[in-house]
């Protein structure tokens, strides 16, 4: 199957062997895709290679399709309740503590059938794709026992095998202690460890092991002891850390070699500087700070001062952000992280490729990579974030296949 995308206006994309921000642009070109890797990008003045599809490009900006590192989508009820409560005054952490948040997401989940689950997870993906986003991680999180936690993760497995996405599961026992535990969170933590990561390692339904590390959730002694065993069990570690208060968690997370420390809001900067030491991606989700209505966002500019190659994400969830709209998180980065567009663009492919292992297959529009890309409507790269708050996308391509097309704008 050969697909062809001609007469595209402009290419803008990270490479590897550029640095992050340094990013390379064709001007007028054709791509050619062969069972769904890029195998040519050529002068537009060249005669039109023969295709079994195309799709026309004339005026429009290619970019590799976006990569979206951490999601919460497996959910059942949704929390606009918690939202009001917040408009009028409560912060987050006091919903939290009154038995709201995360817990009440754990309730409602335990209510439904995995097959209701599963219908309404799979909805909800398909928004994904008509944002350009082509590949995702997924987390379970609102199950919080063990035959809940399964069924969140055998649902993003099998939606994996269904929907033109591709998701990376985490395991998120980890994102709160359950109502039944709340006098006994140890008891907790030793069936996290004792029970659910071996089981989740045994059938494989998780690549990943996260932790909610944070004041009045898990501790950084708990964080790292969840997060060794699963480490032992083959999973490897992100983090939830230093989102509310200056916690240890991004310390935690280099000391551990975790692959990312998420949030990070409140990190110090010995925080800072392990991280940049040990290579740990911080995956920044600046579009949860604006949802939850703070004024504090996390140190983007000191962190790649620091060295540190920074990612970005929707953290898309029923609490604290519920857009699936990275383009969204552009402008948000832009305005409040002070990152430039060009850095954005790595943040949201090729950097966040890096923090699931991927970046070998996908993450940048270069011949030999997988034909992962998004054709936007958009005259340049600064325009993307400048004019805010609608999609873009005009067609989404995975692995060589158009998964979603619009004709006309917005
Ligand atoms: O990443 N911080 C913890 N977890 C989610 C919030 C989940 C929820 O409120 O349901 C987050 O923001
Ligand atoms: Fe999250």
């Amino acid at each position: 199957m050969r697909l062809l995308i001609k007469n595209i206006a402009r290419i803008y994309t990270p490479e590897s062997q550029l640095s992050y921000g340094q990013i390379k642009e064709y001007n007028d070109v054709h791509v050619l895709a062969e069972d769904g890797i890029i195998t040519d990008i050529l002068p537009a003045t060249n005669p039109l290679p023969a295709a079994d599809q195309s799709v026309d490009g004339s005026g429009k900006t290619l970019l590799p399709g976006f990569i979206d590192p951490h999601t919460h989508p497996v959910f059942w009820k949704t929390r606009e309740d918690e939202f009001i409560m917040r408009v009028q005054g409560k912060s987050y952490e006091e919903i939290a503590e009154a038995g709201g948040g995360i817990r009440n997401s754990v309730r409602r989940f335990r209510e439904a059938s995995k097959d209701e689950l599963k219908e309404i997870t799979r909805e909800r993906l398909s928004y994904f794709p008509r944002f350009g986003v082509t590949t995702i991680e997924a987390k379970s999180g609102y199950g919080l026992s063990t035959k809940d936690e399964v069924k969140a993760l055998e649902i993003i497995t099998e939606l994996n095998e269904e929907v033109s996405l591709d998701l990376v599961p985490t395991f998120l026992g980890a994102h709160e202690v359950p109502d039944e535990f709340q006098e006994n969170r140890r008891g907790y933590i030793d069936l996290l460890k004792n029970e659910m990561i071996p089981l989740v390692a045994e059938r494989k339904l998780a690549q990943y092991c996260d932790v909610f590390c944070e004041q009045g959730v898990f501790t950084v002694e708990e964080s790292r002891e969840i997060l060794q065993t699963a480490q032992k069990f083959g999973l490897q570690s992100r983090v939830h850390a230093d989102e509310l208060s200056a916690f240890g968690g991004a310390e935690m997370a280099a000391e551990v070699g975790a692959q990312t420390a998420d949030h990070l809001v409140k990190i110090s900067d010995l925080g800072i500087q392990k991280m940049a030491e040990k290579g740990v991606i911080p995956v920044l989700l600046p579009g949860t700070t604006f949802f939850l209505g703070k004024d504090e966002y996390a140190p983007a500019r000191k962190m790649l001062a620091a060295g540190c190659e920074v990612a970005l994400s929707t953290d898309f969830n029923p609490g604290s952000s519920t857009t699936q709209n990275l383009q969204l998180i552009w402008t948000i980065a832009a305005l409040k992280l002070k990152m430039l567009p060009e850095e954005i663009l790595w943040a949201t492919t090729l950097t966040a490729a890096c923090s699931l292992s991927l970046d070998k297959r996908i993450g940048s529009v270069e011949v030999g990579k997988q034909a992962d890309l998004v054709l936007l409507d958009i005259p340049n790269l600064n325009y993307l974030p400048y004019h805010y708050g609608i999609n873009h996308t005009m067609v989404t391509i995975k692995n060589g296949e158009v998964i979603f097309r619009r004709d006309s704008k917005y």
